[in-house]
């Protein structure tokens, strides 16, 4: 550590040498992940209010109103009435928090098991590990969709969990929610459906006219979904949330911190001091946007999807996975073989993909700050690489 603190200026400095190695949101290379520039009214009020802390909300009570005002609007996004729940650092701590509480809702299990789709995120293989429960994982179909009679076969009496996806990690595919909830309907399992991405997507492309099967509260048996905002919801990094439908989980299952300056409380989260920064501006991105302006920023996410698929459809030697349900694309090769060659030179060119080894894809997910001539750009030398390597 310096003994002499250096000039705010000469800090800037090194700061701006040192960062200008990260990748930039609107170059348009990033085409892999599913986080995206935060909105610019959102990073404004977010700054503004960095010190609000949602750890101690005894002191922050106006932020922890405004919190439950937001969880509650979600919820009824999501066709939930009083939902509860609250933000986190993101879907993995979210999935974390619903798979510990299927846990302790049944103790009479010794040893409990969950149910995950073979498509479930990694968070789900960390939570199993976490809290020592086996994890099972139901196979896919061909057509890379939930193999439902498989699913259904693990369900035993060690099962205190099941999970749906409402937006795969690797192709943005909705399982059948409806379906699964029938298999577990009067037994006592409890049902989380992770939309970490799909949350901010489906009622959107719902209220569009795109056919979107049921998944969220509308379905009887859900009892919790996670949902990002730091993904689709344009909001800042770090913005996470689960929602619940029973409002007696946190007095049945939450942690009491009997310490904090601003009185007792109970939570379910895994950290303690949380920023109460990306709820303020999530709250109030939600009232500037409104149902139209996220509207307007799914559909021009879909017309660059499907630009990008008729690019895709045009290249001699690869192809779509499947038809996109969402603004996220998969390319596999048509003869069978691996991408990861194809990945490596796409990479070279500095387009930074998601790559899905274990199903032998490439991932696209085409966010807000990617753009037709990005597209137009990205196609190009697809079709170059592909035809290099003889595909
Ligand atoms: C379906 C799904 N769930 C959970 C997560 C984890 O979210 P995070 O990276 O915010 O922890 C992701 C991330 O890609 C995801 O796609």
């Amino acid at each position: 550590m310096l003994e002499e603190g250096l000039k705010k200026r000469d800090i800037l400095k090194i700061l701006e040498n040192k960062l200008s190695k990260d990748y930039r949101y609107n170059s348009g290379h990033i085409l892999g992940s599913m986080c995206t520039a935060a909105h610019e009214f959102g990073r404004e009020i977010y700054c503004k209010y960095v010190n609000k802390n949602l750890g101690d909300p005894g002191l922050f009570s106006g932020t922890a109103e405004l919190e439950d005002d937001l969880v509650k609007e979600i919820g009824e996004l999501y066709h939930g009435k009083d939902i509860i729940g609250s933000f986190t650092t993101g879907g993995s701590e979210a999935n974390l928090i619903a798979v510990r509480v299927a846990k302790e809702l049944r103790p009479d299990i010794n040893e409990p098991e969950m149910i995950v789709p073979v498509s479930a995120h990694m968070s789900f293989d960390k939570s199993a590990e976490l809290l020592g429960i086996k994890l099972r994982k139901a196979k896919l179909k061909e057509n890379s969709k939930l193999d439902t009679e498989h699913f259904k076969s693990l369900i035993n009496e060690n099962t205190c969990l099941v999970v749906g996806i409402a937006g795969t990690t690797s192709l943005g595919l909705i399982d059948p929610i409806q379906e699964i909830g029938k298999m577990i309907e009067n037994k006592e399992i409890f049902f989380h459906v992770d939309a970490a991405f799909g949350g901010f997507v489906l009622p959107f492309l719902k209220h569009l006219g795109y056919k979107i099967p049921e998944w969220d509260f509308n379905v009887d048996q859900v009892d919790s979904i996670t949902s990002d905002p730091h993904k689709m919801g344009m909001n800042v990094i770090p913005s996470g949330g689960i929602f619940l439908r029973n409002k007696n989980i946190i007095q049945k299952t939450g942690f009491e911190i009997p310490y904090l300056a601003g009185g007792n409380f109970k939570h379910l989260h895994i950290v303690g001091t949380r920023p109460g920064g990306p709820v303020i501006s999530f709250w109030a991105l939600m009232k500037y946007l409104g149902m139209n302006g996220f509207k307007e920023i799914l559909n021009k996410c879909m017309k660059n999807t499907y630009y990008l698929c008729d690019g895709i459809n045009g290249i001699k030697g690869i192809k779509l996975v499947t038809e996109p349900v969402m603004n996220i694309v998969g390319i596999t090769t048509e003869s069978g073989e691996s991408i990861c060659e194809l990945d490596e030179e796409l990479r070279k060119l500095d387009w930074m993909l998601g790559k899905f080894e274990d199903f032998n894809l490439i991932r696209i997910v085409i966010m807000p700050h990617i753009t037709k001539s990005h597209l137009t750009k990205f196609i190009k030398d697809l079709a170059y690489i592909v035809k290099k390597l003889g595909l």
